[in-house]
């Protein structure tokens, strides 16, 4: 019988060295394993032990650079963190279509997050309302005492909303805070400032505070980017046309609509893990934004102008930050900002609303065309040739050999290569 267990008290006093020692002997890792655990790269073990919990490692992730984007006039690369094959290739072939049309334009909102607090056992709730209405200006000062710093740079509460709701377990008070957070995703700010008020809520509505949080659901600090394609960059009208087509699928099928949305999201998300931001914070923002009018629809629009060229536009939620949390700890985060050389936090927004109808126009256009397979499928291989052990220039032999007899499967990735290493090549 096996003994072990992953009950580890203490676990998190451990140095790196020897938590990685006692995963070794729960996971029976190798040397050369527990070598590459220990080999962190570019991020010092330290730093990692720093930033998160029961760090063993750092997990290396390819970082590529868009090219070909010019947003609002503007000339940017993109840099991207991201494992799926394909997402920066085809965010660079968007960039270069939609710069034929003068490239992406873009702008925001004011960089505004919601903060909430919840409320409850109120007898009047709608009267509590009222009351903290009333109290607006004593529940602002109380936030932005929280945060100074905010505050010099032009940030800080701003105004607030209540809302009664009914719920399963009787009607709550939420109010709702809002925090201008400028070059900061907002996060710490909006939640310290949350907490804080909490106390006056409680006293001016008899209730009971419980939930103090921001919400992602960030419908105050919205990204948006549109362009126009000429329809013979994009490679002719029928392609415009399937273009729109798929458009008008995702906006009537939730199925579609989240593959459509996936597909968007692949290229805003290498972008915002570049940049150490948080990416599940974007993708609960957009989700939940595609579902604001009670049906999941698509992120993005495709239409047609009057001389038959592709106009798309995407508006979504964008909470990214340029400085606080990690983006100014992660050394990497720290040069993809720098390759990116935005300015503030908005404008960052906006570049990425533009990679992300990019990456969109990318997989429409491969979908409505060729199919998304004849490219995907080169680059798979690789992957698959490289599972399979291959090394070198072997790599791509098997690439080509796969694609070519449209096998691309481990099986025969690894017949191929015992194939060319005993020297059977045929
Ligand atoms: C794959 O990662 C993304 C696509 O499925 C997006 C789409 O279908 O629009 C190609």
């Amino acid at each position: 019988m096996e003994k072990k267990t992953s009950q580890l008290s203490g676990f998190y006093k451990l140095s790196p060295k020897e938590r990685i020692l006692l995963v070794k002997e729960f996971a029976d890792l190798t040397d050369e394993e527990i070598n590459l655990l220990q080999s962190t790269g570019s991020l010092d073990m330290d730093l990692a032990n720093r930033m998160i919990e029961n760090v063993v490692g750092a997990f290396p992730v390819p970082l590529g650079i868009a090219v070909n984007f010019l947003v609002n006039k503007r000339d940017y690369l993109i840099p991207m963190a991201i494992e799926e094959p394909s997402i920066v290739a085809g965010a660079s072939y968007a960039a270069r279509m939609v710069r034929d049309g003068g490239g992406f334009f873009a702008n925001s909102t004011a960089p505004i997050m919601i903060g909430q607090i919840q409320a409850v056992h109120i007898k009047d709730p709608h009267g509590a309302k009222m009351a903290i209405y009333a109290a607006k200006e004593e529940i602002l000062k109380k936030a932005n005492d929280q945060d100074p710093m905010l505050v010099s740079v032009g940030g800080g509460a701003k105004d607030l909303e209540v809302k009664v709701i009914n719920t399963q377990t009787g009607s709550m008070v939420i109010t709702e805070l809002h925090v201008d957070c400028r070059d900061v995703m907002g996060a710490n700010a909006v939640n310290t400032m949350a907490e804080a008020v909490a106390p006056i809520i409680e006293r001016i509505t008899h209730g009971r505070v419980y939930l103090r949080i921001i919400s992602n659901l960030a419908t105050k600090r919205l990204a948006r980017a549109w362009c126009t394609v000429p329809k013979k960059a994009v490679g002719g009208e029928e392609v415009v046309d399937g273009i729109i087509g798929a458009h008008a699928f995702a906006a009537a099928d939730p199925y579609r609509a989240a593959t459509h949305n996936k597909g968007i999201l692949n290229g805003i998300i290498g972008v915002v893990i570049a940049t150490c931001n948080d990416h599940r914070a974007i993708e609960a923002g957009a989700h939940a934004y595609a579902v604001r009018n009670g049906a999941y629809g698509s992120l993005s629009i495709w239409e047609k102008n009057e001389n038959g060229d592709l106009v798309g536009s995407i508006e979504l939620p964008m909470a990214v930050g340029i400085v606080g949390g990690a983006t100014r700890v992660h050394p990497i985060a720290k040069i993809a900002l720098k390759i990116l050389r935005v300015k503030t936090a908005p404008e960052f927004s906006e570049v990425l609303a533009a990679v992300g109808l990019a990456q969109n126009l990318a997989a429409l256009r491969a979908l409505a065309h060729e199919g998304i397979q004849r490219g995907h499928m080169a680059l798979h291989a690789r992957n698959i040739a490289i599972s399979a052990g291959a090394t070198g220039e072997l790599v791509d032999r098997i690439v080509e050999r796969m694609v070519e007899e449209r096998k691309v499967r481990l099986d025969r990735a690894k017949e191929l290569l015992a194939e060319y290493q005993s020297g059977r090549e045929n």
